[in-house]
């Protein structure tokens, strides 16, 4: 015969005395017997609200923190003998108290008093005619107070076809491992769940996070703008801090958001897939350089969407053709491949400075034998047949050779614009969802940089995201971004005559 072991629980603010079968959950024992216990997700610990504190009335030791008490407690309540009440088995004697939610204050642990937006996420969607965008020419942001914290943190981001997160340790200051979730369940359903909690139990497993960064790909909660390219919205799942960041209008923005972050001093920023606003850097000032009339010409989506063949390249003199992916036949070029065409073409004399080709029969004794120069139609569209090698064709367009000669004026006007009447240009950063990089030399070949920034320019492509780590080093997101642009100037470059005379010249 088996007997079952009893054990006490003293609710000590109540003066009562249950007993109770080992093994049973605390919170039910507790609902069971008419005590009163907070609770918003019905005892799966997430919200945080059923927390307790336990003490051993039998000299033995409380139950250790379970996965879910450490994602949601701090580390301090914990070794205060606090736990989540749904999650504690009563296994001995326990005295508890369930109101004793004042504990002594850490001096190291730093209250985070970011504004909330709104309470209940469920009613926030956002709502795009609140978009109020500023209209101001110089905003300046309320300076922060006390800055930095140093906290374990997770970023959360959301992927087409699954979550990519990384573990912030505050201890290394860096990441300390990632990993990738596949799913079709979208981060905006698990956090309207309430199905965060449960989310890094099951997948990421790591113990005490005191603060979730959660980056959605779209505008979804309605939060504070910052820098007009991001929706900031907070909210608390127990002790734990969760930021979400969301791209306000589409998701370039977010890619110039977290280029932003490591903005240096003197250093001018080029988004290449948006240049409707160029951005540059100095001292904890930002100018915003608006300029979209101006750039509306240079059509960079249609440059960047005709590029059928990311897969190929093309060596130096041309004799060199390589197809990374067969599957593809290829008929036109990439934007990298494009701009590196282009830069071989003008260096073998094939066109002149302004883009022109060269009649053909000027260049015969110059060029390879196998690179033909001829212009065909296809849809109308003027097409420079440049190079044809084992029944490959490629194609550049005249439209695609206006843009990029539009892109080099620009870019020119822009550098001399800068450093006349704003700022002196240490650094330029050249950034695009694109793979660009390899066409920094070509870039430089163009001509699109004056000689002396050519030490200066860098390409970068690809998602920046993980820049983000650096909002740990701070108490928040908008604390971050306070400390970094104390103002915001902006210049509206397309009603500028300074501009429009030297984009003119
Ligand atoms: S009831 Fe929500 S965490 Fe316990």
């Amino acid at each position: 015969m088996f007997f079952t072991k009893k054990v006490k629980i003293n609710v000590k603010n109540k003066n009562i005395i249950i007993e109770a079968k080992s093994g049973t959950n605390l919170y039910d024992i507790l609902i069971e017997n008419n005590i009163h216990i907070e609770s918003l997700c019905k005892g799966n610990g997430q919200c945080g609200k059923c927390k307790v504190k336990i003490i051993s009335a039998d000299g033995k030791e409380i139950n250790k923190p379970t996965k879910k008490d450490r994602l949601v407690l701090a580390k301090i309540n914990l070794e205060n003998g606090y736990r989540l009440a749904c999650q504690y088995t009563v296994k001995s004697d326990i005295i508890v108290d369930t109101e004793e939610w004042i504990v002594e204050e850490d001096p190291n642990i730093v209250k985070v008093t970011v504004k909330k937006v709104n309470n209940n996420l469920n009613n926030e969607r956002y709502d795009s005619s609140k978009n109020n965008q500023e209209k101001n020419n110089k905003t300046t942001i309320e300076t922060a107070d006390e800055l930095t914290v140093l906290k374990d943190g997770l970023i959360l981001i959301q992927y087409p076809k699954g979550i990519k997160y990384f573990v912030y340790s505050a201890s290394i200051g860096n990441v300390s491992f990632d990993g990738y979730v596949k799913t079709d369940e979208p981060l905006i359903d698990i956090i309207d769940n309430n199905l965060i909690s449960d989310f890094i139990y099951n997948y990421v497993d790591i113990p005490d996070i005191d603060r979730i960064l959660i980056i959605l790909d779209k505008n979804t909660y309605n939060g504070t703008h910052l820098l007009n390219l991001i929706s900031y919205y907070t909210f608390n799942i127990g002790e734990m801090f969760c930021e979400i960041i969301q791209p306000l209008e589409n998701p370039s923005n977010l890619l110039t958001f977290f280029r932003l972050l490591n903005l240096q001093n003197e250093s001018l920023l080029i988004p290449l897939d948006n240049l409707k606003t160029i951005y540059y850097k100095k001292d904890n000032q930002l100018f915003v350089l608006d300029t979209k009339y101006i750039s509306t010409s240079i059509d960079t989506e249609f440059l960047f969407s005709t590029g059928l063949n990311p897969i190929i390249d093309i060596s130096e003199d041309f004799k060199e053709l390589t197809i990374k992916d067969n599957y593809f036949e290829p008929d036109s070029l990439s934007p990298k491949v494009i701009f590196k065409t282009l830069a071989n073409l003008k260096n073998y004399g094939i066109i002149d400075d302004n883009f022109q080709f060269k009649d053909r029969n000027d260049l015969l004794d110059k060029i390879p034998i196998e690179i033909l120069v001829k212009i065909s139609k296809r849809d109308n569209e003027p097409l420079f047949h440049i190079y044809r090698k084992k029944e490959i064709a490629l194609y550049i367009s005249k439209t695609q050779i206006e843009i990029i000669k539009e892109l080099g004026y620009f870019i020119n006007a822009l550098l001399k614009y800068c450093e006349k009447f704003v700022g002196k240009i240490s650094n330029i950063i050249i950034y695009s969802f694109q793979d660009i990089e390899e066409a920094g030399t070509a870039f430089i070949n163009l001509g699109f940089f004056p000689k002396k920034f050519s030490k200066k320019v860098s390409f970068f492509s690809g998602d920046p995201a993980l820049l983000s780590i650096k909002f740990f080093g701070y108490k928040s997101v908008s604390t971050y971004i306070n400390n970094q642009f104390k103002e915001v100037n902006t210049i509206e470059l397309y009603k500028n005559d300074n501009f429009n005379s030297i984009l003119k010249k």
